[in-house]
């Protein structure tokens, strides 16, 4: 990165305004730049090398502390490629020069460094100097791994709602959002104002709300017959260790079940009335649990999974409607694991968790919950080359299980307070600069800083518009009349 003793270079300050840099390198640049220049970081320029060769495209990613110092500030950057005056931007290249004239990039250099990045996917607007133009992202970089973070109220869930929109309208990839909150289940219901042609494209669209509690939605559900033995075992507290005995009058209650085709919760409580002790104590731990009362299980209804494997486009999860915890964490780990479990068919599907540290937290509290961790480390480290990719969504890293956030390679950061939390991105995520990171501290509401494959480089956006219904936007706090007027 830029050497020392930038602020030294001041005398070196173009006459003219622009500002100066040297490269010694051909990778990064040192910069003085001039008070009349406003530069900032993240912002593009071009480099024009007074040797008379061609002219270098590159980005300002570090800044001296702020100073008095009246003939300019010491800035630092990385060379992103080369403009050629008479034909396209080259993303690729740089040398060493010993000195440059530095200009901020045009709107039309940074259209099309993004056209040249293939990121067509609009989600807001990306200021760079003086110019602001449509800010885009690439498709192909959601084939990895993404985190979106920032403190509560930051705007990550109505952010994530702006990329979601747009991923459907501009790729055909499946997508299952699991929603704490009831955050999206308006996604297929478009507003008033949104353009026509969006409103048209996410209107052909199948977009399913599944709901627990809410008679008019389709229920959310989970099937206890199809879930792997380890999460049936799961969701009864079972260990095969210290509960051998319950846990052995579970495997052959399960396996005479299967041969009969059944194996639903309430039939096997059933059957377990009259057996021997071993029996009948598993009988006990589900009457104790509760689960035979839980509203998760599909019985005769379609199950989540089910509904997902049948071709919904975007099937939105809303966990919040359950009686008793363990209930959403069950139909979450049935969803998840049927992905896995059908890896194969390489269908390329992206899994949306906000408030991700519900699921995958640092430590599980419960065996389901251990259990949902387990593969969503296991999506995080091998789901990408079957075509599972992970979209979390959280306040703090460190909430998350490292082992999954480890693997992202696509940073969303919104306002972010905690220099702490600021340094632990800053070592997991090398591809955003920490400079920009930091500058995170004073974002307002809908700014965010947006790094990693999914964009062309790290980019310090403002989030555009949602184009269909927020779930559940903050409750204001209701204020007296004569003080609102005051
Ligand atoms: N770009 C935006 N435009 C308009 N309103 C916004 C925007 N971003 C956020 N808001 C509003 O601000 C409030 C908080 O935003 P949001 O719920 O997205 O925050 P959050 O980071 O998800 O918070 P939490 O961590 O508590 O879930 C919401 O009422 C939302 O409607
Ligand atoms: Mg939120």
């Amino acid at each position: 990165m830029p050497g020392d003793g930038r602020l030294d270079d001041d005398d070196r300050v173009a006459s003219n305004g622009s500002g100066i840099a040297i490269s010694g390198d051909g990778r990064t640049f040192t910069l003085t730049v001039p008070p009349t220049l406003h530069l900032t970081l993240g912002d593009v320029v071009v480099l024009d090398p007074d040797d008379g060769a061609e002219p270098l495209l590159g980005q300002v990613v570090e800044q001296d502390p702020p100073t008095t110092k009246a003939r300019g500030r010491g800035m630092g950057g990385v060379l992103i490629g080369g403009v050629d005056p008479a034909g396209p931007l080259r993303l690729h290249g740089g040398r060493p020069f010993s000195e440059a004239a530095v200009t901020r990039a045009s709107t039309d250099q940074l259209e099309e460094l993004q056209r040249l990045s293939d990121a067509g996917i609009p989600i807001g607007t990306w200021a760079s100097g003086e110019v602001t133009v449509p800010a885009r992202m690439r498709a192909q970089g959601f084939g990895r791994h993404t985190f979106l973070c920032g403190q509560s109220g930051s705007g990550k869930t109505y952010a994530l709602g702006v990329i979601l929109e747009q991923l459907l309208l501009h790729t055909h990839m499946r997508m299952v959002v699991l929603d704490p909150n009831a955050d999206f289940v308006g996604l297929g219901e478009t507003l008033p104002g949104a353009d026509q042609e969006s409103a048209g494209g996410l209107a052909e669209l199948d977009i399913r709300v599944l709901r627990a509690g809410d008679e008019s939605a389709q229920p959310l559900r989970a099937r206890f017959a199809t879930m792997s033995r380890q999460a049936q075992a799961a969701v009864l507290r079972l260990d095969p260790l210290t509960n051998r005995a319950e846990y052995n009058a579970f495997l052959h209650l399960m396996a005479e079940l299967r041969r009969m085709e059944i194996g639903e919760i309430g039939e096997i409580a059933a059957r377990l009335q009259d057996g021997d002790p071993d029996a009948r104590a598993l009988g006990q731990r589900i009457e104790n649990l509760g689960v035979l009362g839980w509203t998760a299980w599909a019985q005769d209804q379609p199950s989540a999974a089910e509904t997902i494997a049948g071709g919904a486009r975007a099937t939105v999860m809303d966990l919040s409607g359950f009686g008793d915890p363990q209930e959403p964490l069950a139909v979450a780990l049935d969803v998840v694991e049927a992905l896995w479990e059908q890896r194969r068919s390489r269908t390329p599907t992206l899994i949306v968790i906000d408030e991700a540290h519900n699921l995958c937290p640092t430590e599980p509290a419960s065996p389901i919950q251990a259990l949902i961790v387990e593969r969503l480390v296991q999506i995080a480290a091998e789901g990408r080359k079957y075509g599972l990719w992970l979209l979390l969504s959280s306040q703090r890293p460190s909430k998350i299980h490292p082992q999954a956030l480890s693997q992202c390679d696509n940073l969303v950061l919104m306002r972010m307070n905690s220099p702490g939390d600021l340094a632990e991105l800053a070592g997991m995520y090398g591809f955003a600069p920490p400079a920009m990171l930091r500058t995170s501290q004073f974002f307002a509401q809908r700014e965010a800083l947006v790094a990693g494959t999914f964009v062309p480089r790290p980019a310090l956006v403002r989030m555009g518009a949602r184009l269909t219904r927020e779930g559940g936007s903050d409750v204001r706090v209701p204020v007296a009349e004569a003080t609102a007027a005051s």
